[in-house]
């Protein structure tokens, strides 16, 4: 494991990209201010900013004025996209705001105005702000999400990450024994009735069909790092072979521990911020703003991830 960390900091050594940690988080977050990603960057800087995620998890780069061009074609040097509403029915094609390569996260519509309070795509986007890791629910989960503000609120709309690799090596031995192989059901459905949104009400049976919960393992390993990190996600409703009820509680007495502020670093968004977060080794959840009144326009492009989990 130490030989690995090392590794990737003798390939870091050096490299066009100068990244500067806080002393609070000094192998969690990367901030990094000279570079310009409408730029092309050669492998070789490419690498660097893998292996940088691999390393920290959560990269942000100030200063980034992008387009959705611009993002869409930097997200695709870290591998194939994951397109957005596919399997989402909430918002329909026509009422898009953006691409399918994008996901639109602001809390706006097509005519960048404010989705009124019982708007189900406000509802449905209100599982944001629940702990989680991006398309957990899916068999092949996502690898990065790249998160870009364009326009922010004035007051609210942190967004929080919490490290899930210092989480795991912080818990007792017993716990880490516990859960080692412990496998989790995973589905919007389950995440959404978190919020009294019930999706099987609103959806037709042949719509449901695509939120069936997937299976996933509840300890996972970074194959580069060698890390083991809790694979933790409010999408989670069951563990496999409990009842629900009690996977519940376990589940969320989990995530409480997992989120502590030791384990946690807290955006403050600035416009043109661009957040790369890997979600194998990270949760992430948005706090509240006045988003009945506020425009906050986040843009986020998604890496696949590049295998099944179980
Ligand atoms: C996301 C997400 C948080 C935010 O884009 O996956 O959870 O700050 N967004 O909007
Ligand atoms: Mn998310």
């Amino acid at each position: 494991m130490i030989i690995s960390q090392n590794f990737l900091l003798e390939k870091l050594y050096g490299g066009f990209m100068k990244i500067e940690t806080r002393d609070a988080f000094p192998d969690f977050v990367g901030f990094v201010s000279n570079i310009d990603l409408r730029q092309k960057l050669d492998n070789k800087q490419i690498e660097e900013i893998d292996l940088s995620i691999n390393k920290y998890s959560v990269i942000v780069f100030k200063d980034q004025n992008i387009s959705d061009e611009d993002q869409v074609r930097f997200t695709k040097y870290f591998g194939n996209i994951e397109a957005s509403g596919k399997t989402s029915n909430i918002t329909k094609a026509k009422d898009r705001r953006l691409s399918t390569d994008l996901a639109d996260v602001s809390n706006l519509d097509k005519n960048n105005k404010p989705l009124s309070q019982n708007d189900p795509r406000r509802i449905f986007n209100l599982g944001n702000r629940l702990w989680h890791t991006d398309s957990s629910f899916k068999s092949i989960p996502a690898k990065y999400s790249l998160l870009s503000a364009r326009n922010i609120s004035e007051q609210g709309g942190n967004t929080e990450f919490a490290d899930m690799r210092s989480a795991y090596d912080n818990l007792d031995e017993l716990t880490q024994n516990k859960i080692q192989d412990m496998v989790c059901e995973h589905s919007l459905i389950y995440s959404r009735q978190r919020l009294g949104f019930d999706m099987v009400k609103e959806l037709s049976s042949e719509e449901i069909k695509n939120f069936t919960p997937v299976e996933q393992p509840l300890v996972r390993i970074n194959k580069i790092t060698g890390r083991k990190v809790i694979f933790l996600s409010s999408h989670i409703g069951k563990i496999r072979d409990w009842i629900r009820p009690d996977s519940m509680c376990f589940i969320d007495d989990l995530i409480e521990y997992a989120t502590q502020i030791k384990f946690k670093y807290i955006h403050k968004w600035s416009q043109n911020d661009l957040v790369i977060w890997d979600n194998r080794q990270t949760m992430h959840r948005v706090r509240a703003f006045d988003d009945l009144k506020e425009k906050r326009d986040m843009r986020r492009t998604t890496v696949l991830g590049e295998e099944r989990l179980m």
